[in-house]
Parts: structure tokens; sequence; C-alpha cells
């Protein structure tokens, strides 16, 4: 359970690391899940602009039995109702790999644009509740927080890519924009200048079986894996079952945007 402590830091920096979360044996367990489902050919499964390197896997929950095991365990499910004060469901799982060497970056954004603008979701009740499979380092590409800044809001940016192409099924294209490395929505340079002026930035680091929460305003990114680590992050968005997509609910695919939003319940017996 998160202690007051780490409540007030969540509420007042947008995010907050609590090492020790994870026991060695529920490690091993993921990671090995996330090797199997890195070898399966699945539409959430993204690469790399090598076109070989796994930039990540999407809709974890929805393909992995361990992983619909781990959305539900109290570590992380406590925690996302405990800042949400609700009960919630899964709006995103995924696994960003950022492998040694061939990690590419992602460019400074905000989650809740993408989650208002394409899925329609009404209010940025949610979180995202990250755990480290690997430890996270300064070298390996760590999640940069721009601490403070969720208090912003939306910071307006641009949608690159053409709207028409988020398909449902994931046979479209547009989709694809929101999870590579030249991103829709990233901030533009003159933007960021003002804002780590005023808020600074932080790397956020820390041992495997570390959580970390973030507030879906948050402006974040990360850089390239520079290091001969991998860098896997197990992320889950959780969203509160008080905040669901009304008429303008958006068509991705599911593995992006969940429409089963029935109120999770604990799971405590284990991966
Ligand atoms: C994200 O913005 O969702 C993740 C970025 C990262 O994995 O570094
Ligand atoms: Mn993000």
């Amino acid at each position: 359970m998160l202690t007051e402590g780490q409540i007030d830091e969540y509420r007042t920096s947008g995010y907050v690391v609590v090492p020790g979360e994870a026991s060695a044996d529920d490690l091993g367990r993921i990671r090995a899940e996330v090797a199997r489902l890195y070898a399966c050919d699945h539409p959430g499964r993204v690469l790399e602009t090598d076109g070989v390197t796994v930039r990540g896997i999407h809709g974890c929950h929805l393909e992995s039995e361990v992983f619909a095991r781990l959305v539900r365990m109290p570590a992380l499910l406590g925690a996302a109702e405990a800042v949400l004060g609700s009960k919630v469901y899964v709006h995103q799982s995924k696994v960003n790999a950022k492998r040694a060497l061939h990690g590419d970056a992602w460019p400074w954004h905000q989650d809740y644009i993408f989650w208002e603008r394409e899925d329609g979701l009404p209010e940025p009740r949610l979180t995202n509740v990250v755990l480290f499979l690997d430890e996270a380092t300064d070298f390996n590409g760590p999640l940069l927080f721009l601490p403070g800044s969720h208090r912003l809001g939306t910071v307006p940016a641009q949608r690159r890519s053409d709207p028409g192409a988020a398909t449902p099924g994931g046979d479209g294209d547009g989709w694809r924009a929101h999870l590579a490395a030249d991103l829709d929505y990233a901030l533009p340079l003159e933007r960021l200048v003002e804002l780590v002026g005023r808020f600074g930035m932080r790397a956020a680091t820390g041992p495997a079986g570390s959580l970390l929460l973030f507030d879906p305003r948050l402006v974040h990114g990360s850089g390239s894996n520079m290091s001969p680590f991998d860098r896997q992050l197990a992320i889950v968005s959780y969203n509160s079952v008080d905040n669901l997509a009304g008429e303008h609910r958006g068509q991705r695919p599911e593995f992006l945007s969940a429409t089963e939003t029935t109120p999770l319940s604990v799971w405590d017996g284990g991966l």
C-alpha cells in the first residue's frame, strides 16, 4: 500500500517511485512471459525503425494470463485505486522494451492528450503504474519527467498523422504514430525550453522490481538506450470506472483503447 507521503509526492510532483514492490520470482516469471510475447506475431507488437528489434508489446493483459493476473495484483491495482479514489479498469497495458543499444527514444509528450482526443475519455482520471523489469539507470534510456508539469493540464500539441488511419483491428497505420519514435502530439522545442526552465528535468531511475506511478498529464519522454543493458518497463494505464468514454469514443484497436470496462478485483493468488 502507498503511504500518505508517497501519495503526497504523486500529487505534488506528478510521479513517485516505490522500490521493492515485486519479488525476484515474480520478475523472473514476467520476464519469461515478455520473452514469449516478443516472439509472437500480433498487431500490438511494434518494432523499432530497424524493422527487427521489438519496441513494445501492447495489450499484454489481453494476450497473456500472466499479465491478466499482474494487472490485478494488490501492489499495482491497490496503488491505482488509492490515487484515483475509485474502482478502475485497464485502459492500456504494454511492455516498452528499450532494448540494449537498439531501444529508441520517446519524444516529450503527455499521455492524456491521446486518451482524450483519440479515445474520448472525458477527464484525466487515469494513472500509469509502471513496473521496472530491469534496473533503470542514467544510461539505458530512463523515463524523464518535468516534475509538477501535470498541473498545467493539457499543453497544446499537434497530431501529425492522418486522423482517418487509426482503424479498428489494427490494420490501418495511424495508431502507429502514437507509439513510434516520431510521435504524434510531441511537444515543440520552444514550449519545452519554457517548461524545462520552469519545472526542471528528472530521471526516474531505480532497481528492477520498483513501481513508478505517474500522472497522465505529466510531461515525459525518454532517450535512446546507449547502454548494453535492456530497460524493459511494464506499463499499466488504469482508468477510473467513473470516467468512461461517451459518444466520442474513438476507433483505436482494443489493445490501445479497451472496451472492457468492468471494475477489476484484486488477484492475490500469485502470477
Ligand atoms: C511512454 O511514454 O509511454 C513510455 C516512454 C518510455 O517507455 O520510455
Ligand atoms: Mn507516454
